[in-house]
């Protein structure tokens, strides 16, 4: 998708869509009323004969417009003028992009006269995230379902403003589609050595990547990790990627880890076929966080940054732990493993463990795709936070709102602790059904020593299936990205 800034004057081709914005309560945008006059108040006259009330989300079509060279106007809804602001900016243009492409123009261009820079910018990246295509496996596509829009261009007052403004949020929305695209690739392609291998390129970026093997792990005592990919026949690799961008390269670095489980058939404790091909995005907490180091690295931020992937593969085979088995995990600590599918939280708890020996983080995220429960508990929209400490569950919670990556706060009730105690290890993996994920939280922070942590539980929103938000395309959603961008940027860059 190639997008520029040109100048509110720019012309339109005959084959473009137009778009401009116009405001709740009959309210055109400076652009609109510009254009309306050019169509002789053949937009206000729209407006008037239909629905369209301005409301972010609506759009309204003018076809063949008599009065200007291209194909058609698009009238985009921007809400209320006085709530608009960079999050409307980039979820109107977002539909402007959605409602061009169904059109079929081969280009849109997108009147926004009188937006701020930073909006324009904003803009631009609704633009990016919502032409998000991961198409690199259809070689028969139709027509009909090819992509259209294949450049945007933005008209505003000052196209270097808006340029420069851009240049952050274009690294952003790399980096979202770098998650995006790992979370899409099927399991016989994204392995843990090739998902190894794609984090190694963030080295362009200036960011150090280390891999280490399974006996690097077997070394440092990491029996929990070792024991969920010692069925399958690909190798577990642990990624570690770190940031240096604080002036002093040896400030304690935020840290975030990720559940990294590239195919989790449930191993032993085999899933049921139906629904089992979904278990290809277990590994949405890994590439958020990897996402997030690119995002952070992509925009120069100033701090250090730490990503840990625990990256394996949860198969049955006749290697496979079993149920029953009791692993040591590089805590110290050890685990009886009832079900072989409760395999993210045996991989958090060494990979969670190995981050705070070495690095000592000011705090540790992590993102797993978890549990089932979560999605029971919270539905598709939202994400469990699990956190021990209020401050950062609060910035957690702020840089949500702004990401528009929506969190719910759940409890860590000690008197649930009981129900992970085991008869033969320190804890087993898994407790009764209900409150499933509260459970494996707990289980988690069992492996957290003394610092602020926190848990997002994303198996609700690492996918969307149908999804009707328009900067997230049907499919991966790159969940946690921009989240922990925003939390760095306005919590622990300064
Ligand atoms: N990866 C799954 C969780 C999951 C389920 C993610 C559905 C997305 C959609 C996880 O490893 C798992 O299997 N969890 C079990 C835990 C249970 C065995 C205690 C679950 O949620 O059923
Ligand atoms: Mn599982
Ligand atoms: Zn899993």
């Amino acid at each position: 998708m190639k997008i520029d800034f040109v100048s509110a004057g720019a012309a339109a081709g005959p084959s473009d869509a137009v778009a401009v914005l116009a405001f709740e309560g009959k309210e055109l945008s400076k652009s609109a009323d510009h254009l309306d006059g050019e169509l002789s108040g053949a937009i206000k006259k729209a407006i008037d004969q239909g629905r369209f009330a301005g409301a972010i989300g609506q759009t309204l079509d003018l076809i063949a417009p008599h009065g200007l060279d291209a194909a058609r106007v698009i009238v985009v809804g921007a809400g209320k003028r006085q709530d608009f602001d960079g999050r409307a900016a980039e979820l109107a243009a977002a539909h402007a992009f959605q409602a061009a492409k169904s059109s079929g123009a081969p280009a849109l261009v997108f009147l926004v006269a009188g937006l701020s820079a930073d909006e324009a910018a904003r803009a631009a990246l609704g633009v990016r995230l919502a032409s998000y295509r991961f198409d690199k496996y259809r070689t028969t596509e139709k027509p009909d379902k090819k992509p259209s829009v294949k450049k945007v261009r933005l008209a505003v007052d000052d196209e270097k403003a808006a340029a420069k403004a851009f240049k952050p949020l274009s690294g952003l929305a790399d980096a979202v589609a770098f998650a995006r695209d790992l979370v899409s690739e099927p399991a016989n392609v994204l392995f843990p050595e090739e998902f190894a291998r794609r984090v190694k390129k963030l080295g362009d970026l200036g960011i150090e990547v280390e891999i280490l093997g399974e006996k690097e792990m077997k070394k440092l005592g990491m029996g929990a990790l070792i024991g969920v990919g010692q069925g399958s026949v690909r190798e577990s690799q642990l990624a570690i990627l770190q940031w240096k961008g604080a002036k002093d390269p040896a400030a304690a670095p935020v840290a975030f880890v990720g559940k990294g489980v590239c195919f989790d058939s449930g191993g032993i404790s085999l899933k049921p076929a139906e629904g089992m091909e979904e278990m290809i995005w277990d590994m949405g907490g890994a590439a958020a966080a990897a996402g997030a180091l690119y995002a952070l690295a992509a925009r120069k931020a100033r701090v250090n940054a730490i990503g840990i992937l625990g990256l394996v593969e949860n198969m049955p085979d006749g290697g496979a732990q079993r149920p029953g088995d009791v692993v040591k995990t590089m805590s110290g600590q050890t685990v009886e493993v009832i079900n072989t599918d409760a395999e993210g939280r045996l991989v958090l708890a060494d990979a969670i463990w190995y981050c705070q020996d070495r690095f000592k983080p000011r705090f540790i995220v992590d993102l797993a795709t978890l549990t089932g429960a979560i999605v029971v508990a919270l539905g598709k929209d939202l994400a469990g936070l699990f956190s021990n400490d209020d401050a950062l569950a609060e910035n957690l919670l702020a840089a949500s709102k702004k990401a528009d990556e929506p969190l719910w706060r759940m409890p860590l009730p000690p008197q649930y602790e009981k129900n992970i105690d085991s008869h033969v290890a320190d804890m087993k993996n898994v407790g009764p059904r209900y409150g499933g994920s509260i459970t494996a939280a707990l289980f988690i922070q069992r492996f957290v020593n003394k610092l602020p942590w926190a848990h997002l539980d994303i198996a609700s929103t690492a996918w969307k299936p149908n999804s009707t938000v328009p900067t997230i395309p049907s499919g991966a959603t790159g969940f946690g990205v921009r989240l922990l961008d925003r939390l760095v940027a306005d919590f622990y860059e300064k």
